[in-house]
């Protein structure tokens, strides 16, 4: 069983497919993560992420434990991998890496933007989870507290109407819900009753 998780960031997507990998028993792949790691690696070579080649050069040198660096959560590199993942022939060399996961025996779980649409359009389920901005900015504020940093709520509010904006714009493979999606907006549901509303929705696709 493949299940596909498309949405915008701070939407609850990530806490959904993990939280759904565990119920279903199968493996899940963050692969907003293989962004940030491209992005990451741009930075750290004291490059541009608008550059194509050096983007493209990161992507290709990505390695699995270029997914486990804590900066990745970082809001520079959101930022950066938003712009990475705006050029086409990154998001070429990353395809392959995320088919292949999602071909594993058994299926997977994969959270990003553009899996049901492009990575895997024949996914079991697909789910595309939303939230108003407010919410969006008010949890990424809560998690950055969490952790000891400065959070101004305007700020990531207007962060993530910037990154929603070239994310939904961009040529190729931009944020939309695929036509056979089911929607969740997550604005008015805390983490344990989105999580139950999600396996609804899988149980209901599995059971025809
Ligand atoms: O979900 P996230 O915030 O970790 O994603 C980081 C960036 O990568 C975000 O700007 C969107 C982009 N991304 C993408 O274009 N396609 C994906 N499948 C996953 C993430």
């Amino acid at each position: 069983m493949i299940i596909a998780i498309d949405g915008p960031s701070a939407a609850g997507k990530g806490t959904l497919a993990k939280g759904l990998a565990a119920h279903f028993g199968l493996p899940h792949l963050d692969t907003g993560a293989l962004y940030r790691a491209v992005a990451l690696r741009v930075l750290d070579a004291g490059g541009d992420p608008g550059d194509e080649s050096a983007a493209v050069q990161a992507a290709q040198g990505l390695a699995l434990e270029n997914l486990t660096d804590p900066r990745l959560r970082d809001e520079a590199t959101g930022s950066a991998a938003s712009r990475v993942a705006a050029i086409p022939a990154v998001r070429e060399v990353l395809v392959a890496f995320q088919r292949d996961f999602a071909g594993q025996p058994g299926g997977a779980v994969l959270d990003g933007r553009d899996i049901g649409t492009v990575i895997c359009p024949d996914a079991d389920v697909k789910l595309f989870v939303s939230a108003s901005p407010a919410a969006r900015a008010e949890r990424r504020a809560l998690e950055m507290k969490a952790k000891g940093q400065p959070a101004d709520v305007a700020e990531i509010e207007r962060d993530i109407a910037r990154r929603d904006e070239r994310d939904s714009n961009r040529a190729q493979s931009p944020l939309k819900p695929a036509e056979d999606a089911h929607l969740l907006d997550t604005t008015n549901l805390d983490i344990e009753a989105a999580l139950m509303a999600a396996i609804a929705i899988v149980q209901a696709c599995r059971t025809p």
